[in-house]
């Protein structure tokens, strides 16, 4: 096997094998190499093709080698490898987001959402003068030390004051930068006003998932996220939806849009450049100025916006603008997420599925709707294990987080793609019956 003979050769001079951590599949135990991308599948290094139900962790929303993103990419090399560089085409990305997102009066570029997320909080801060960020049990923001905290590291003890003991996701993370999060089990909005109560004169921002897709696919209720949009307005906490992965996903409005609760920034990357390394930080004129020039905030860096991410971005949303785009994704979803449930109720497997658009979310072992991370961390291990070998063997690709299971597939997805994946979704399913 070729994917074996590489593994041990690119261990030589990269830990575990991968440029990134997170491309390791612990149950493979190796990444998978791959040779090609198109449209809707890969195929590895052993000449395996696999239907992507990974698509880059979400940033492949219209799949692989999408040739309006391949030519985008193209027509950017040839103006030239513009690093650190302003075009017009930046303002142009910027009219095209400022057009979909409610919130996006003011844009400024990232290239992670990591990155963005950083940013985002440092405007809140300088906007509000105040140190403490709330964030919410098991939404992840990203790999920096302000909120790298309570996303996969366990369930932390609830206290009095409504908020939960901080759990660093990391080893690497100072004990002392534990002080300055406020974490909040999701959709309870009395643990939410109170930890608020608690934290007030303190607190800057209220950073939010609007749907918790890292965690499978929670929801916020509508009503929890209007009530914490309205407490962000009366005390003046600046309200951040991190919609790195739900921008995009159902609408071109995102997450605020699909629920019309509109915050005062948002941070997106991912679908915005349909695989291109772009993130932003996007919001309202009045906090967005504390940025440099404008004000004294500094974000910017060498790649930031840098040309050949920006031409493949406008190339995404170009797409995403397109009449009938949403229809059929939507339509999609609603025959992928309809039939996972279909195969659970024929084979006996307990379990549920709960999807959003282009991202899901299946909890074996558990059969009541999820709706915060504690739930969500009930699911099955084993079944799980078996589950996601069952549908690799068999070709579908689903990665391994080491915790909640999200996947999701992209707009060159078919229907007979997912007819096929709901073929092994229910062949893999029978077997941790008969097992
Ligand atoms: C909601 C959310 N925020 C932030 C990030 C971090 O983005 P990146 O991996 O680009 O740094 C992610 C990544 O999955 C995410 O899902």
């Amino acid at each position: 096997m070729k994917s074996e003979q590489l593994f041990e050769s690119a261990k030589r001079h990269l830990i575990g094998g991968g440029g990134a951590g997170g491309r390791y599949h612990p149950l493979l135990k190796h990444p998978v190499y791959l040779t090609r991308g198109k449209g809707s599948r890969f195929w590895d290094v052993d000449g395996k093709e696999y239907i992507d139900f990974f698509t880059g962790s979400g940033a492949n929303f219209l799949g692989h080698d999408h040739p309006a993103i391949t030519a985008a990419i193209r027509q950017a090399l040839e103006v030239g490898v513009i690093c650190n560089g302003e075009t017009e085409y930046h303002a142009r990305l910027a009219d095209l987001i400022a057009e979909a997102v409610p919130c996006a009066e003011k844009t400024r570029f990232a290239n992670s959402g990591t990155e963005a997320t950083l940013g985002a909080i440092r405007i809140a801060r300088a906007f509000t003068g105040k140190p403490k960020i709330l964030k919410f049990e098991g939404h992840f923001h990203g790999m920096h030390e302000f909120l790298w905290w309570n996303c996969s590291a366990g369930v932390g003890t609830l206290r009095d004051d409504g908020t939960v003991a901080p759990l660093a996701d990391s080893d690497g993370m100072p004990a002392a930068l534990a002080d300055l999060v406020v974490v909040v089990p999701f959709n309870d909005i009395l643990a939410f006003e109170k930890a608020v109560t608690a934290h007030q004169g303190e607190l800057a921002a209220v950073i939010v998932e609007p749907i918790s897709y890292n965690q499978g696919c929670i929801p916020a209720q509508v009503e929890f996220l209007r009530q914490v949009r309205a407490t962000c307005t009366r005390l003046g906490l600046v309200l951040i939806f991190d919609e790195v992965l739900s921008g995009f996903r159902m609408c071109r409005g995102g997450a605020q849009e699909y629920f019309g609760v509109t915050p005062d920034r948002c941070t997106l990357a991912k679908a915005l450049g349909g695989g291109v390394p772009i993130a932003a930080v996007c919001g309202k004129t009045d906090v967005m100025s504390v940025l440099n020039p404008v004000g004294h905030t500094i974000m910017s860096g060498t790649y930031t916006g840098h040309l050949i991410a920006v031409m493949g971005a406008i190339a995404c949303q170009t797409e995403l603008a397109k009449p009938g785009f949403y229809g059929r994704l939507n339509g999609l979803a609603d025959r992928l997420y309809a039939g996972i449930a279909e195969a659970l109720r024929v084979t006996g497997v307990p379990g549920i599925v709960q999807g959003i658009g282009a991202r899901f979310g299946l909890y074996l072992g558990v059969t009541e709707p999820v709706t915060n991370y504690r739930q969500a961390v009930r699911t099955n291990r084993e079944m799980e294990v078996k589950f996601i070998l069952g549908c690799v063997r068999r070709g579908l690709y689903l990665h391994d987080y080491g915790h909640t299971m999200h996947h999701g597939f992209s707009s060159q997805h078919t229907d007979a793609d997912i007819d096929q994946s709901l073929h092994i979704i229910e062949d893999a399913l029978r077997e941790l019956k008969t097992e």
